[in-house]
């Protein structure tokens, strides 16, 4: 009996600590106290005054950060990169929009990768402004549009989509165009690039594969323990994208707002926070990883992002699983690296796993960065109330629902965005 008893003892005693660590709070009173870094201190204790020292020593010690720890380091430099508009059309969308299919295609060490940007452009304007974001389930699933090209690229299934086999089909043709009011962009005067993310890294755990494995030395397998993960390859990709929107007469190269649902949330503040190009960032329920404070440990934790999706961020990451309170940096300091330019989080209610309130708190701490460069951020660490925006060049909502991309986000995106780059 003593001998079963303490066998029992012994195995409550080692589960118990691992189920500790993937056990989700969700009760507020449960935040640990924990000490948020000012990004107004560098490391070396110095104070930032000017918005000068902000650019010449805090932006560059916060961006090593991130890359060394974080989202881990691109290993290098491309040998080539070539754009080729293979399809068009200008009465595209009932015709309102004028249509573009450009591929990209990336060189390293003699392999190539190619992606697909689909654009739509307001017919009446010479040079649009835009948004640029990934999308989860390929292009032709934005629009019904029946000439979006389907991409070939693996994806994760979608029972719901019709997505079966890790392949995409005209099953699929339109079914997430709720995530996308093109329309109401391009009557606002503002245009779509989209790109199936699928077709830069697979979501999957396999370094092998993607945008990594053009990088590798020979008989490299997979990114050293500084370089860059899932997240760090999808964020690249759209300042490659972001080399062709530079130099497209139809675009308005100073006004290309990158955006981001959810992991493609945290790829977008990524992409925002290194290539100062990005006029604006929108983080849509970008959660751990993205907007939301590490520290508090509130929904999804460091630990559970990177036992569940081993291969978004660097290795060296790993280190903070339970451990956050060893970060010297939280994602204030992510946003913060976007400022002065506009920003834009965004929470939905029901989407605790993405911790609302540490969203909101990020970009309140993000402010006094705002601050140095006379920019307006979130004026207090209250939150609104659901539907109740703060639009400022820091801007931030709560809508009602679930994690998703709706027709509110949008109305909200695109009427900041108005305002802020009019
Ligand atoms: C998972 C993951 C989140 C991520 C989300 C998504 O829920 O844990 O970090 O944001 O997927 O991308 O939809």
């Amino acid at each position: 009996m003593l001998k079963y008893y303490l066998l029992f003892t012994c195995i409550i005693l080692v589960l118990q600590p691992m189920d500790a660590q993937f056990v989700a709070n969700y009760d507020e009173s449960k935040v640990p106290e924990f000490d948020l870094p000012d990004p107004l201190t560098t490391f070396s204790k110095k104070q930032i005054q000017t918005s000068s020292s902000w650019n010449e020593l805090r932006r560059p010690e916060l961006i090593s950060f991130f890359e060394s720890q974080v989202f881990g380091k691109v290993p290098g430099t491309l040998d080539a990169l070539t754009f080729e508009v293979i399809e068009g059309s200008n009465s595209a969308l009932g015709g309102l929009a004028k249509r573009r299919q450009v591929k990209v295609t990336i060189t390293k060490n003699s392999k190539t990768l190619s992606f697909l940007m689909l654009l739509y452009l307001p017919k009446k304007i010479d040079r649009a402004p835009l948004f640029l974001g990934y999308n989860f389930h390929g292009n032709h699933t934005v629009n019904k549009d029946p000439d979006i090209i389907i991409s070939k690229a693996w994806s994760l299934n979608n029972e719901s989509m019709g997505i079966n086999n890790h392949t995409l089909t005209e099953e699929s043709r339109g079914m997430r165009s709720s995530r996308w009011a093109i329309t109401k962009m391009i009557e606002a005067g503002y245009g779509l690039a989209t790109i199936y993310y699928g077709e830069i890294d697979p979501d999957k755990n396999d370094f092998t594969d993607g945008l990594h494995s053009l990088f590798y030395t020979e008989g490299q397998k997979r990114p050293a323990k500084d370089e860059w993960g899932g997240i760090g390859a999808w964020a690249w990709a759209l300042s490659r994208a972001m080399d062709y929107l530079a130099n497209d007469m139809e675009v308005d190269k100073s006004g290309v707002i990158v955006f981001g649902h959810s992991r493609l949330g945290k790829a977008a503040l990524w992409a925002g926070a290194m290539d100062e190009r990005f006029a604006g960032v929108i983080s849509n329920d970008s959660g751990c990883g993205g907007a939301a404070l590490s520290k508090r440990k509130f929904g999804e934790t460091v630990a559970q992002i990177n036992n569940n999706f081993p291969y978004w961020f660097s290795e060296n990451f790993k280190k903070y699983n339970n451990a956050e309170e060893n970060l010297a940096v939280d994602q204030h300091e992510l946003l913060a690296l976007i400022a002065p330019r506009p920003l834009y989080v965004a929470s939905a209610q029901e989407d605790e796993w993405a911790d609302p309130k540490g969203e909101f708190l990020s970009a309140y701490y993000a402010t006094p960065v705002y601050s140095l460069f006379g920019k307006t951020g979130i004026p207090s660490n209250e939150m609104p109330n659901v539907n109740s925006p703060i639009q400022n060049t820091v801007a931030y909502h709560i809508r009602t629902g679930k994690h998703d991309v709706t027709e509110y986000d949008w109305e909200q995106y695109i009427k900041w965005a108005v305002e802020q780059f009019d």
